[in-house]
């Protein structure tokens, strides 16, 4: 079983970025409940687990995955903080963090083992795809509503949609991981 003290120890270094301390908890004990209702036992195992089945991930795992969008999405604001002298919007850095490490949290129940040594989507992810499900965990573990957006508005389904600002930048984080993929398997990415 997938315990808090084991997302603490995988998300360590995003989860102390996040000063507000209840935050931080609601955001470990979502990610626990997520991998908990979606069979998962180890560690390794959502380590181990494609980010996405839409295109070869070439190794990227979940766990990584979660990293890169979370620490990108945080290097977007950072770089619009320190180079603009008046953002004309607040970014929320905790909000930011919470929502990167919870946006596709969904995913541990959208994406299941198949048994064969491979992965496939679940029952519950033809049902509702993982920003879907993703925002009821997070609305069931206490999130606000706008680490709710975050996660609910992050990919297409926040298309034209009302965003925080820190969905943007976890939207462009996360793309940014996902477009070079799919480029590169379409003989599209430059060498
Ligand atoms: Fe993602």
């Amino acid at each position: 079983m997938i315990t808090q003290e084991d997302i603490r120890a995988l998300f360590s270094a995003q989860l102390e970025k996040i000063g507000d301390e209840e935050l931080r908890e609601k955001v470990v004990r979502t990610f626990t409940t997520a991998c908990l209702l979606g069979g998962w036992e180890t560690a390794d195992e959502i380590r181990d687990m494609p980010f996405t089945l839409l295109t070869d991930c070439h190794g990227i795992g979940f766990v990584a995955h979660t990293i890169a969008v979370t620490e990108g999405a945080l290097a977007l604001a950072r770089a619009q903080i320190e180079a603009c002298e008046a953002l004309p919007y607040a970014i929320d850095l905790d909000r930011l963090v919470a929502g990167g490490l919870l946006h596709d949290v969904g995913k541990l129940l959208e994406i299941e083992k198949d048994g064969e040594g491979g992965y496939r989507k679940s029952r519950s992810g033809r049902c509702l795809r993982h920003p879907i499900s993703g925002a009821i965990l997070a609305a069931d573990g206490g999130l606000p509503d706008e680490v709710v957006n975050t996660i609910a508005c992050h990919s297409k389904e926040g298309e034209g949609r009302p965003q925080v600002v820190e969905t943007v930048f976890i939207h462009q984080a996360d793309f940014a991981t996902f477009n070079p993929l799919v480029m590169l398997d379409g003989g599209r990415l430059i060498p």
